[in-house]
């Protein structure tokens, strides 16, 4: 697909002027001023164009949960929320332990064309906390392993596990929880996984992915490894950076935390530790959340949660949300997105700053309605989403003329 972006303030991790972008054939392929083509045009005045978000952490609950989202309602409301790639959870009925399952995912992602889907496979096989010999049966397809939702509670199995990744060159991605721990204290919980996942991954040189950081001590153990020169990558949450306990104890897993581990994170990202936000859309139907399923529907809220609470309040510039919700989030998963440059895919997104809205989850697109976030004011709307120079979202009265 062929298209022009024309007039915008384009900004991306290290840019920042007005001007076009020009796609070729889905791939960005000139960036400039007073470009002039032969083909569709999007007027981009008034608008930030950005790459398009990539998510590290959704849960499109398909196979299995479809009562919860399916692949179809898990992409539509990804690219209302400016996402075009996305890594999904392994914890679907059967649990995607195999290439088949893997490959339904992405097939069908595929034929929907929305959003290009990372599909992980599980640690152990179904979630059994056992066995792992599945994971020699892994195209390379798959990148990433994860047991999100749960930890792998035997350390052995876990260290065994990073060691067949590290030959097959997988990243493990890690939800750090020990769950004999869980009902007694749930911060200790985090803290202890977090410590022992980074102390396997030094010993065994496994590149790991920590999942939705969210309390200070973890934070610490990350940065400590960082410093040490491992393969350690970290993400933080929406949830986590805007909200405390004291405010809103969501029901969220790992739960929301306190003022301090909150200014914390907000803290580590500004000082360049948190690679990546992963929203870890995780929809429910109401009925769920009554019987306490954690998690919060996040894609369709990410960036004006984080636009509102990082940028807005003068924490880190637009250039690094940039950094942390594509650049680092498309290497992270393995896609050649996430840049404004030629060669990469022209995967962006028109974003009105100056928009305030209220966040109204019937209008998500997603078929989780869960979020803690119903009727607050952010900032900053996705206006337009574009995958391969073809426009795949628009808001809905959106046009030129008030611009
Ligand atoms: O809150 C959560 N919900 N945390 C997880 O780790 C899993 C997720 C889910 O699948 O619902
Ligand atoms: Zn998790």
């Amino acid at each position: 697909m062929n298209l022009l972006i024309k007039g915008a303030r384009v900004v991306d991790f290290s840019q920042d002027f007005v001007g076009d972008v020009y796609i070729e054939d889905g791939i960005i392929v000139e960036i400039g001023k007073n470009l002039n083509k032969s083909c569709e045009v999007v007027n981009g005045k008034g608008r930030v164009l950005m790459p398009s978000f990539i998510d590290t952490h959704s849960h499109f609950r398909e196979p299995g949960y479809t009562y919860k989202e399916d692949i179809l309602s898990g992409c539509r409301a990804a690219v209302r929320g400016g996402y075009t790639g996305v890594n999904l959870m392994a914890n679907t009925n059967p649990v995607c332990s195999t290439m088949e399952t893997v490959d339904y995912v992405i097939n069908k992602g595929k034929t929907i064309g929305l959003v290009d889907i990372h599909q992980c496979a599980s640690i152990t096989y179904d979630f059994n906390g056992k066995d792992i010999n599945h994971i020699d049966n892994l195209s390379s397809k798959v990148k990433i392993i994860s047991e999100d939702g749960k930890d792998v509670m035997n350390v052995k199995v876990m260290m065994d596990a990073m060691i067949k990744a590290k030959k097959k060159d997988i990243t493990v991605m890690c939800h750090c929880e020990d769950h004999d721990l869980s009902n007694v204290d749930m911060r200790l919980a985090e803290n202890m996984m977090t410590w022992r996942n980074i102390t396997l991954a030094e010993y065994t040189g496994c590149k790991v992915h920590m999942a939705h950081v969210s309390t200070k001590e973890s934070i610490d153990y990350c940065i400590e490894a960082k410093k040490k020169g491992h393969k350690v990558t970290l993400e933080v949450t929406p949830h986590h950076i805007a909200l405390t306990k004291d405010e809103n104890d969501y029901r969220v897993n790992p739960p929301i935390r306190m003022e301090e581990d909150r200014q914390y994170l907000i803290k580590a990202i500004k000082e360049g530790y948190v690679d990546a936000i992963g929203t870890d859309h995780a929809p429910h139907t109401k009925e769920d959340k009554e019987k306490g399923a954690p998690g919060l529907s996040g894609i369709e809220t990410s960036f004006s949660i984080c636009y509102t609470e990082l940028v807005k309040k003068g924490h880190i510039s637009l250039n690094k949300l940039s950094e942390i919700m594509s650049k680092n989030t498309a290497e992270i998963v393995g896609f050649n997105k996430g840049q404004i440059n030629i060669g990469f895919d022209g995967d962006l997104v028109l974003v009105d700053l100056n928009k305030e809205y209220v966040i109204d989850s019937n209008k998500f697109h997603s078929k989780g309605k869960n979020t803690p976030f119903d009727n607050k004011r952010v900032y900053g709307q996705v206006t337009t989403t574009i995958k391969g120079g073809k426009v795949v979202f628009q808001e809905e009265g959106d046009s030129d003329d008030n611009r």
